[in-house]
């Protein structure tokens, strides 16, 4: 695994919400409540952007139809969901000196 930087931690502050593209994979990176989670960007039912999803708590709701996904576990987190979809590709936030990233596979 190689670590794969993100974002400068100074640049981190509840609200921050930032797309990035790695490995061909669109994910996202946010900041709520001092806590720091990625996840992917697009929604895994019709692949609408997160990116201006509803924020609350640990979830993240999609603005299109409304299914809401845990950002700590990508599991759905709704409870009448009548989405058929899997849940979000999360990735474990990792830090190296003054970064926050995530690892990623050698060689990819
Ligand atoms: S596209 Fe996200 S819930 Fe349908």
């Amino acid at each position: 695994m190689a670590f794969y930087p993100l974002e400068r931690l100074i640049n981190l502050k509840d609200g921050y919400r930032q797309t990035f593209v790695v490995n061909h994979k669109e994910l996202m990176l946010v900041q709520v409540a001092g806590e720091r989670f990625v996840f992917q960007a697009s929604c895994p039912h019709k692949h609408w952007p997160l990116m201006a999803g509803k924020i609350v708590g640990k979830t993240i709701e999609c603005a299109k139809h409304g299914a809401q996904f845990s950002m700590e576990t990508g599991l759905i987190a709704t409870d009448d969901c009548s989405v058929d979809c899997g849940g979000l590709l999360v990735w474990p936030v990792v830090y190296e000196g003054t970064q926050i990233g995530i690892n990623v596979p050698a060689g990819e």
